[in-house]
């Protein structure tokens, strides 16, 4: 079934699918919709009526962190089908047809957070890193110290702000490499706008920043500081940051953000007394198996090839052997087998490219099998560490 993409006049419809997916109204949906160019908006209309959308999703061009690298990686955000068309498939198949678009145009990634693991998974996706909401009572960030050079940024420090958000996220596997979308969301979030403040190195240069808004949940009572974003290059500007915002502790009582577990924030944390107020796990899928392989970056010291065995069941032009010869921090692929060979599904093989799961911790669920060479050679290709990711899309 093709999908199709919207004029202005479906926009409404589409809006009434957002808002009863998940929650406020339908003008709430028109402002989010706002935010998507119509060219990444698709649709399948009632067969009855070809002019009335009963299902839709948004596609999210951007990149990923894997090994370094920025990888391209379209997100798949907005997904709703109308309460009287649910339970047809019409979910499914939006999803398969994307998936087989996204492969027809050598994208060679998508990402998503599910609000249903077993619909994503019949497309592909698998679970891949975690996104945590932390919340730490600002009165646990006293004593770290009152030297910094705080300023308060503006739109035309975007360059260096998207630059230092960049040195930030690269080491860590599964963060976003940022479009427009998730850069707007850091400065204007459901109406409410987040101010930005940076911290400046020696030299004057940007070397940490945050996205802050103060908000009250009842009043009376204390504000609670909400950060949108949270960045910094060096341990001496996310302590500086960490600093600057114990001073909003006379009439502040928590700091909440996004983060993983290997926020480097909490790291600077005097204690460990945060709490995870809650918690996702994004889902991951090689819509293109042999770009992202190629694109990601590995080890530099790492000198291995092995095959991976890939049986797609959505793909099925891209099952098959994949030799990978790894060198100097890249691999080059080629559509045949060559020594060890690991076997998986594309399920498995998005958990283990993602440093999630280890190729032996894989094979434990069933998601992969092979040579035990293979499982070493992949897992010491694609170790990350806790793959997170600090925005929500
Ligand atoms: C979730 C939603 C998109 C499913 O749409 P749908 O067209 O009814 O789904 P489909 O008929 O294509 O079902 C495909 C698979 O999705 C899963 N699924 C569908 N509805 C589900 C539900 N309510 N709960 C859990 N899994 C569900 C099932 O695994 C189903 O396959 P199966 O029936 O073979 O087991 C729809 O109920 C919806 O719009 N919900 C509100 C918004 C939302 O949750 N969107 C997803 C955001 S990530």
């Amino acid at each position: 079934m093709p999908l199709a993409t919207p004029a202005p006049h479906h926009l409404p419809a589409l809006a009434r699918l957002i808002a009863l997916a998940f929650g406020g109204t339908a003008d709430d949906g028109l402002a989010w919709l706002k935010n998507i160019p119509p060219s990444d908006l698709r649709f399948i209309a009632d067969a009855d009526a070809p002019q009335a959308p009963v299902a839709t999703l948004a596609l999210v061009p951007m990149g990923q962190y894997f090994g370094g690298r920025p990888v391209p990686m379209t997100g798949i955000a907005g997904v709703a089908v109308a309460p009287e068309a649910r339970g047809r498939g019409l979910a499914r198949t939006l999803m398969n047809q994307c998936v087989r678009d996204l492969h027809d145009q050598g994208v060679p990634l998508s990402s998503l957070f599910p609000s249903t693991q077993a619909l994503y998974r019949q497309s592909g996706y698998e679970q891949a890193g975690t996104t945590w909401h932390v919340r730490v009572p600002l009165a646990r960030l006293a004593g770290l110290g009152k030297s910094r050079r705080v300023v308060a940024l503006t739109e035309a420090d975007q360059d260096r702000i998207a630059a230092t958000y960049r040195a930030f996220a690269a080491p860590h596997a599964g963060m976003l490499d940022r479009g427009p979308y998730i850069w707007r969301r850091v400065r204007e979030l459901r109406g409410s706008a987040y101010e930005g403040f940076g911290v400046l190195d020696d030299s004057d240069a940007l070397a940490g920043y945050l996205f802050l808004r103060m908000h009250r949940p009842q009043n009376p009572g204390p504000s609670e500081i909400a950060l949108q974003d949270f960045a910094f290059t060096s341990p001496a500007a996310g302590r500086a940051l960490l600093a600057f915002l114990a001073d909003f502790e006379t009439t502040g009582s928590d700091l909440t953000f996004y983060a993983g577990p290997h926020h480097p924030a909490l790291a600077l944390l005097p204690q460990q007394r945060y709490t995870v107020t809650s918690k996702d796990t994004w889902m991951l899928r090689l819509t293109h198996a042999a770009a992202a392989l190629e694109a990601r970056g590995y080890p530099a010291p790492l000198s291995t090839r092995f095959t991976i065995d890939l049986a797609d069941s959505l793909i099925p032009e891209q099952s098959g052997p994949l030799a990978l010869e790894i060198e100097a921090g890249r691999a080059r692929v080629q559509r045949r087998a060559a020594g060890p060979v690991l076997r998986c599904g594309e399920r498995g093989l998005a958990a283990i490219y993602s440093g999630l799961y280890t190729p032996r911790q894989a094979a434990q669920i069933g998601w992969c099998d092979g040579d035990p060479e293979a499982l070493d050679a992949a897992q010491l290709a694609f170790t990350a560490g806790s793959p997170w990711m600090a925005d929500l899309f």
